[in-house]
């Protein structure tokens, strides 16, 4: 029999990141040493802070269509910068840059999953990180000693997690650059399995050769080759920012994996007053050995 728990998620111990505040449509962010006013369509509420807290702002996020724009700088800013993120089992550092599409290379709303992961592998564990983007999971994991490899159809965002893994003192990951079901089933056929896999696959993607990717034409199966590629103790950590709501991942799931243990739920941040930030649904998925 499964069993099953919701939750809501966040970061514990982030120094270099905080939330000022959000609200009409935004979020006031200090990411190490800059203070960032970024769109956050889910911040439907007003903010706590006045115009003088959030004009501290080193840039601000201008959107210019639905997914891109420009960063309007308010102040000196850099091309790039570190941030550090240290909790009992991590010790992880970051290179963040302002990009056209209103990210900076981070989603730290995941140190929550990096703690799992960090708790849950040991040396010479597998583990695949699928959408890879950064690398935040994989160096999580490669610090905890396991053997990781880290799938993303983009060269560039491969090339900046293995500056990300340098800074960290890491090495020895494994790099793929290619389509990440493409990737899965390739390992399918080969019978390989991990203890640990992670996926947060994009409403909208790109493969390396550019073509198109929809969550939802792919869902399924990527799901249900996931499975196949776990340990029988094994974990999945699935993470989607597409609005799929954490009850339907977990009826996605249970219907792959009948007799695992599921806890699903928002992931979410925290403001400095404590307020909740949804970011997105999070499922964790523990198979029975
Ligand atoms: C939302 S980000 C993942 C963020 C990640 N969870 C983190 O914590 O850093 C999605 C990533 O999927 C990648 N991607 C998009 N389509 C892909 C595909 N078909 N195969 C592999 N990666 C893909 C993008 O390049 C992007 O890096």
């Amino acid at each position: 029999m499964s069993t099953r728990s919701y939750q809501r998620w966040s970061p514990e111990y982030w120094d270099d990141y905080t939330v000022i505040d959000s609200g009409d449509g935004a979020r006031l962010e200090r990411f190490g040493s800059l203070v960032l006013d970024r769109p956050d369509p889910a911040a439907v509420w007003s903010r706590r802070l006045g115009t003088d807290a959030w004009d501290e702002a080193h840039a601000r996020f201008e959107p210019t269509g639905r997914a891109k724009g420009n960063w309007v700088p308010l102040d000196t800013v850099p091309e790039g910068w570190n941030i550090n993120y240290r909790s009992p089992k991590l010790q992880l550092r970051f290179h963040l840059e302002m990009t056209r599409f209103k990210h900076v290379g981070i989603f730290p709303e995941q140190a929550t999953n990096w703690e799992y992961i960090a708790e849950h592998l040991k040396p010479g564990d597998k583990f695949l990180n699928l959408f890879a983007y950064t690398g935040g999971a994989s160096i999580a994991a490669r610090s905890v000693g396991a053997e990781v490899t880290h799938v993303d159809a983009i060269r560039q965002v491969v090339d900046w997690t293995r500056v990300n893994m340098e800074l960290s003192g890491l090495d020895g990951i494994r790099w793929v650059v290619e389509d990440a079901l493409k990737f899965a089933q390739r390992e399918q056929r080969r019978g390989n399995t991990y203890k640990g896999i992670v996926l947060d696959p994009p409403t909208w993607g790109l493969g390396p050769k550019g073509q198109k990717w929809r969550l939802e034409d792919n869902l399924l199966n990527l799901c249900a080759v996931v499975a196949d590629l776990l340990e029988p103790d094994g974990f999945i950590i699935m993470n989607t920012y597409s609005g799929i709501a954490p009850s339907a991942l977990e009826t996605v799931w249970e219907r792959i994996l009948p007799s695992a243990q599921f806890e699903s739920g928002e992931l979410c941040l925290r403001g400095e007053d404590g307020h909740w930030i949804p970011t997105g649904s999070l499922i964790r998925i523990t198979s029975r050995p």
